[in-house]
């Protein structure tokens, strides 16, 4: 198995066609739902320079956060609260391309500029969320979320 991702190209499109598979094969040859998230946070951070890329986790009526690349994070939130908590209560991934001026934003650090949050939904419940910040405004577009929605829908049935 390869140990690093070769992806030699800035454009996102092709990063994202690239990694795509490559991170089905990886998580295809494990069934830890932990071990999988792991590795696909560090796949998409190590492949497209993410500030933060990590799940949070359905439990209960809150998000725990769940298995993360970047800098502690607020470790629970609210339904409804914060973009991860908005993404949780619409059932519908959403792009903020600055965090200054969602209301409600949770600020778990202040370098966190732009972010995308996409629900995992698992037999038509939200089990979880993807949640990826970034330290520029406004760094996320149709590209991302298309990238970020297949993914997740594909994932959201292996955790
Ligand atoms: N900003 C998120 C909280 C999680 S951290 O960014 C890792 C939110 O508003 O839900």
């Amino acid at each position: 198995m390869a140990t690093h991702l070769t992806i030699e190209t800035d454009d996102k499109a092709t990063i994202y066609r690239t990694l795509l598979p490559q991170i089905k094969a990886l998580v295809e040859g494990e069934e830890d739902p932990v071990a999988n998230m792991a590795n696909v946070a560090a796949a998409l951070r190590e492949a497209l320079g993410f500030f933060w890329v990590g799940f949070y986790l359905v439990r209960g009526n809150e998000l725990v956060l769940g298995p993360f690349q970047g800098t502690i994070a607020c470790t629970r939130i609210q339904k409804g609260k914060g973009v991860c908590g908005h993404a949780w209560s619409t059932g519908e991934s959403i792009v903020v391309p600055d965090v200054d001026a969602f209301p409600g934003h949770i600020a778990c650090s202040s370098l966190s500029r732009s972010e995308i949050v996409v629900p995992l939904i698992k037999n038509g419940e939200v089990s979880g969320v993807l949640d990826v910040d970034s330290d520029r405004l406004n760094d996320f577009d149709a590209v991302d979320e298309a990238a970020l929605n297949e993914l997740c829908a594909w994932f959201a049935t292996r955790i």
